[in-house]
């Protein structure tokens, strides 16, 4: 259109140009117009996108010149000064309350207790049990007690949907992501990659959760291709002509049934091919894997005392409450020590861990005795610290006592015992 003529070549020179161009003119949605608006900022450039985008592209920041034409007509007229278009409002998507809430959980106080510490801390979770149990119902209810996201994860978690086209018109959202993939996900899915390195779901779930329900009927490779981000908290996508490295910081919540047939350990059952029922089925999760899950509950189905009886469980809000005040203590206790890019436990790095979570004398002895009869791995004694850091930030407690460290230790026995048993 400058080449015509059509267009002021020299106005064009300050504008970054995005956009896919229809045969009738209008200028339809592209993806990765927020971190390009970035880039376009940064070089001091405008930008020129198309309308749909516009609201995303605004959250570059107040002082950069957008245009969000329709169409190749309506940016002519604007150079031509008869109809001169208006900057973008950048647009956040409204938190419509409906999140599913825990007080439709019956019984299950111990599990509702570890997705409490779980989001408190960040950590990972695991939950084993017999069908019709309430893990799924539980897993969905975490997003509820989640603390929002903080400006500057907003941030990047709006640019990677930005660049997987997943911002649904252009508008932003301070609620954590949290990505459920149906166990047929395949590699490309779960991690990125494609022809053009979309981001995966692992990256999707960034500053959020990855719900893996049905854990073992994921295929063994998919699974063990999390041990990398869920080690580093990125995501390396190599291909032969380019890497892209994507960030996955995430708090993985899966789910599974203890056996084939699903009733492993409950009373008065007995699987009809005996324990190489548990067996079988647990071996598809690689130890490594298990290694990085720092709480594993059992959660046992709901008796129908707990079904009938009128419900007494605590509303979502009143643990997200507490959740909030146990991360502010720990966003508070990193900035302090210097890693204002920390906000979790789980975040931390292994020197920064034993410098904070010190336990006292008699929790010292404990996680010593636990460690030599459970054969920790260094992974695990470290991951076990955390978890009791958290428990201790959840009570308010400066020094990790001997009670959280037990409560930890707990959390890690849980397969490795039934494993043993069976
Ligand atoms: N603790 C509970 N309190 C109230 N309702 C429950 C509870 N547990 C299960 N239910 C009921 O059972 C249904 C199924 O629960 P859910 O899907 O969470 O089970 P699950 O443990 O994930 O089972 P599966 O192993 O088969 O996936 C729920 O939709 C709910 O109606
Ligand atoms: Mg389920």
């Amino acid at each position: 259109m400058a080449g015509l003529g059509a267009m002021p070549a020299d106005a064009l020179q300050s504008y970054v140009v995005l956009g896919e161009l229809s045969l009738d003119g209008t200028i339809t949605h592209v993806a990765g117009v927020l971190p390009a608006a970035i880039a376009a900022n940064r070089q001091e450039k405008g930008l020129i996108c198309p309308a749909p985008c516009g609201p995303e592209a605004a959250w570059a920041g107040s002082d950069i010149d957008i245009l969000a034409p329709r169409s190749l007509i309506a940016l002519a007229n604007h150079f031509r000064g008869t109809q001169v278009l208006t900057r973008p409002e950048p647009a956040m998507q409204a938190n419509a309350a409906g999140l599913p809430d825990l007080a439709d959980i019956r019984g299950q106080e111990s599990a509702r207790r570890a997705l409490e510490v779980a989001a408190a801390g960040g950590h990972n979770l695991m939950m084993i049990g017999p069908p019709g149990s309430g893990k799924s119902m539980l897993a969905q209810r975490l997003p509820s007690i989640l603390p929002p996201l903080l400006p500057r994860e907003l941030l990047e978690v709006s640019m990677i949907a930005s660049i997987a086209g997943e911002l649904t018109g252009g508008k932003l959202t301070d609620r954590r992501p949290f990505r459920a993939p149906h166990h047929s996900a395949s590699m490309a899915a779960m991690v990125g990659g494609g022809i053009r390195a979309r981001p995966g779901e692992v990256s999707l779930a960034h500053h959020g959760v990855l719900f893996l329900d049905e854990f073992p009927e994921f295929t063994p490779q998919v699974l063990d291709s999390l041990r990398q981000p869920l080690e580093t908290g990125d995501c390396m996508i190599a291909r032969a002509n380019h890497r892209i490295s994507y960030p996955a910081q995430i708090q993985l919540v899966a789910a599974m049934n203890p056996c084939r047939c699903g009733m492993a350990g409950e009373p008065g059952h007995s699987c009809a091919r005996g324990p190489r029922c548990r067996l079988d089925y647990q071996a598809r999760i690689s130890g490594p894997l298990l290694d990085r899950i720092d709480i594993r509950i059992d959660v046992p189905a709901v008796s129908a005392t707990d079904l009938i009886r009128p419900s007494v469980s605590e509303d979502s809000a009143s643990v997200a409450q507490r959740v909030a005040r146990a991360r502010s203590i720990q966003k508070r206790r990193f900035e302090q020590l210097g890693f204002p890019s920390i906000t979790t436990n789980a975040q931390c790095s292994v020197a920064l861990i034993e410098q904070v979570a010190q336990p006292d004398g008699p929790g010292l002895a404990l996680l010593q005795q636990a460690s030599e009869q459970m054969r920790f791995s260094a992974r695990a004694y470290h991951r076990v610290l955390k978890v009791a850091r958290t428990l201790a930030d959840l009570e308010g407690q400066e020094t990790v006592g001997r009670i959280h460290l037990a409560e930890a230790i707990s959390y890690r026995m849980s397969m490795d015992s039934s494993t043993l048993a069976a």
